[in-house]
């Protein structure tokens, strides 16, 4: 991987025409460490918000040996940067053949399931493979109310009522019974994870079996930008909610239990910057070289804030406005779709123009994961960056504030 101080001197070198990932190692390593450090249970990094090679390799080298893993290929990424590290297939519902792959070939034992159709399926495959259902834990995932700005308790989650029934069923077929959730991505309720565990709680005290692991899934927020003009939404900070998770864990009596979290976006978030090119400035528009099916849907479908840098061209002698204004452009993604144009403006200096280039911050989390080659567009370039994307110069402006009309 090349090697700049800061994403300015990188695009004043490359002058890129194609979008360019800036990974900051020691932001990702200071990042994976606080949360291992704060978090009072086993850490499994969640491998779909960024499973590219050098971040798995960085979390492995800082000691993470824990992974949570959807698929096939993700087994396969971890496999290859660590070896002996500890695989959760905390996937609810999963194809034959995968699962059989995990069990066999990858020696994975917890299993997230929300139905007992799916547990069926897991306990023909072992039966099949001859394995002890004794070493094989089922973690029952429960459905979960809050407000995150992904809720993802649409698609999986058994009630309540059903999660009883389906933890006493998986101890009557000899699993070991564990209990998961996902409060959804990017939380935006402080209260969302303490009544994630008082439905646990509920649910384990109802159906009286022994409970080998509660897993807290991912959700906690990654801080992005703020837009000045808005009041905050009165999320507290990281080691404030690890401290209420803390208390929400005794206070609910799973002090005895084994503790999991399957974190994301708040391991990776801040660890990559993305540089996008100004490929024409119409007036208030800008059609830039990336867009919502390459790097930028997360931001789109999550409406985050994510800070932004213009980095002038200096090729360009003549400019318009003033460089101290900031102006709300609509923004153009690279594709012929008109579905790809960012829902929020990036707000930026008025000089910014033609060729010019924007670094936009915090982008580590489903970025690179979610690209598509839609229109043969696939940003592909990553290089390393040793300046945090904070302390690489003024940050001028946020690339998606709030919504804004035609
Ligand atoms: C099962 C599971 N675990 C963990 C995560 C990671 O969540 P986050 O990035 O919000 O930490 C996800 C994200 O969708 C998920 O589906």
């Amino acid at each position: 991987m090349d090697v700049y101080r800061s994403a300015r001197d990188m695009a004043l070198a490359e002058r890129p025409d194609h979008p360019v990932y800036c990974f900051h190692k020691g932001v990702l390593e200071a990042d994976a460490r606080a949360f291992r450090t704060m978090f009072p249970g086993k850490t499994a990094y969640a491998v779909k918000t960024n499973g590219e090679p050098f971040v798995l390799q960085t979390l492995a080298g800082l000691g993470y040996d824990c992974f949570d893993v959807a698929s096939p290929a993700e087994f396969e990424a971890v496999r290859a940067v660590a070896p002996r590290a500890e695989m959760l297939y905390m996937h609810p519902v999963k194809a034959q053949s995968d699962i059989r792959l995990a069990l066999e070939t990858f020696r994975i034992r917890v299993l997230a399931v929300d139905h007992e159709d799916e547990a069926a399926k897991i306990l023909r495959i072992v039966r099949a493979l001859d394995l002890d259902p004794t070493e094989i834990t089922l973690s029952v995932r429960i459905a979960t109310k809050g407000h995150a700005a992904y809720e993802l308790s649409k698609k999986f989650g058994a009630a309540p009522g059903h999660a009883v029934e389906l933890l006493q069923r998986i101890h009557k077929l000899g699993f070991q019974c564990g209990i998961c959730f996902h409060v959804g991505s990017q939380i935006e309720d402080p209260d969302t994870y303490e009544r994630a565990i008082a439905s646990a709680a509920w649910v384990r005290s109802r159906a009286g079996v022994p409970l080998a692991g509660l897993d807290v899934g991912g959700g906690f927020p990654a801080v992005y930008g703020a837009d000045p003009r808005k009041r905050g939404n009165g999320m507290p900070t990281l080691p404030a909610l690890m401290e209420q998770i803390r208390s929400d864990i005794a206070e609910w009596g799973f002090d005895d239990v084994p503790l999991v979290a399957e974190p994301g976006r708040v391991v990776v978030a801040h660890c990559l910057s993305l540089v996008v090119r100004v490929l024409l400035k119409k007036g208030r528009r800008l059609y830039i070289n990336d867009g919502i099916w390459a790097s930028l849907s997360d931001s789109w479908t999550g409406k985050l804030t994510l800070p932004a840098r213009h980095i002038p061209d200096p090729a360009r002698r003549r400019r318009t406005g003033n460089p101290n204004t900031l102006v709300a452009y609509k923004v153009c993604g690279a594709t012929c779709d008109s579905v790809d144009i960012l829902s929020r403006p990036f707000w930026l200096p008025e000089t910014v123009d033609t060729g010019d280039w924007i670094e936009i911050g915090h982008i580590g989390a489903y970025s690179l994961a979610l690209r598509t080659h839609f229109n043969g567009f696939y940003p592909d370039r990553v290089v390393e960056v040793t300046t945090a994307f904070e302390e690489g110069g003024e940050v001028f402006g946020t690339a998606s504030v709030e919504t804004m009309g035609e």
